[in-house]
């Protein structure tokens, strides 16, 4: 009997198609403590986003040229791969990039559609990353864009980013922006 208790067990398990009849395989409910997802819990993370336009090294770089005539460049996209700082000054310690692109989005006021991933290096951060995806209308003063997910320790993550600009260049195009996250994970 405990011999063939055994059998079924290891059967099954080799062959979870034969457990799971219903579900053929494709899925199937888990237990979230295994995966390390114990407590949902919010943080706040402040750092300094550096959009380098000019010079030798530009962290963003125009990959399309907008379409059409327009004020607000209606139509252009430019890859980024920008330092985050801890402090304001580019200078000031590393924590990561933020790789992605960003692209005109408006036509009647400079609206800009933000796609970047945050990549972190510092301390246990490093190698996750939050994804950020919305509308940046970059006067306004406050600009919200979601957090749509994240890997490594922002595995399930939600929230929101602020973003504030700290120095605008007019010459050379150069941005810093303040950004705030407020990222649920686990
Ligand atoms: C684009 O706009 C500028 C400024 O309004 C104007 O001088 C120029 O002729 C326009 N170019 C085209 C191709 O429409
Ligand atoms: C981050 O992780 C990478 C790859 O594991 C490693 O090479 C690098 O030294 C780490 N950076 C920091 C700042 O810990």
């Amino acid at each position: 009997m405990a011999s063939q208790f055994l059998f079924f067990f290891l059967i099954s398990s080799f062959f979870p198609v034969l457990a799971t009849r219903e579900d053929q395989g494709f899925v199937r409910s888990l237990d979230q403590k295994p995966l390390g997802l114990k407590k949902e819990k919010l943080s706040h993370f402040r750092f300094y986003w550096h959009d380098i336009v000019s010079g030798r090294n530009p962290s963003a770089v125009l990959v399309v040229l907008p379409s059409s005539n327009t004020s607000t460049g209606f139509g252009l996209v430019s890859m980024i791969d920008d330092p985050l700082t801890l402090k304001p000054s580019l200078n000031s310690r590393l924590v990561g990039r933020a790789q992605g692109l960003y692209a005109s989005a408006a036509q009647k006021e400079l609206g800009l559609l933000m796609v970047m991933n945050f990549a972190f290096i510092e301390g246990k951060y490093n190698g996750s990353t939050i994804s950020v995806l919305g509308r940046n209308a970059v006067f306004s003063a406050v600009r919200e864009m979601p957090v749509i997910g994240g890997s490594g320790l922002f595995r399930f993550a939600r929230g929101y980013v602020q973003a504030r600009t700290h120095t605008f260049d007019i010459k050379t195009g150069d941005a810093t922006v303040e950004y705030n996250v407020y990222v649920l994970h686990y």
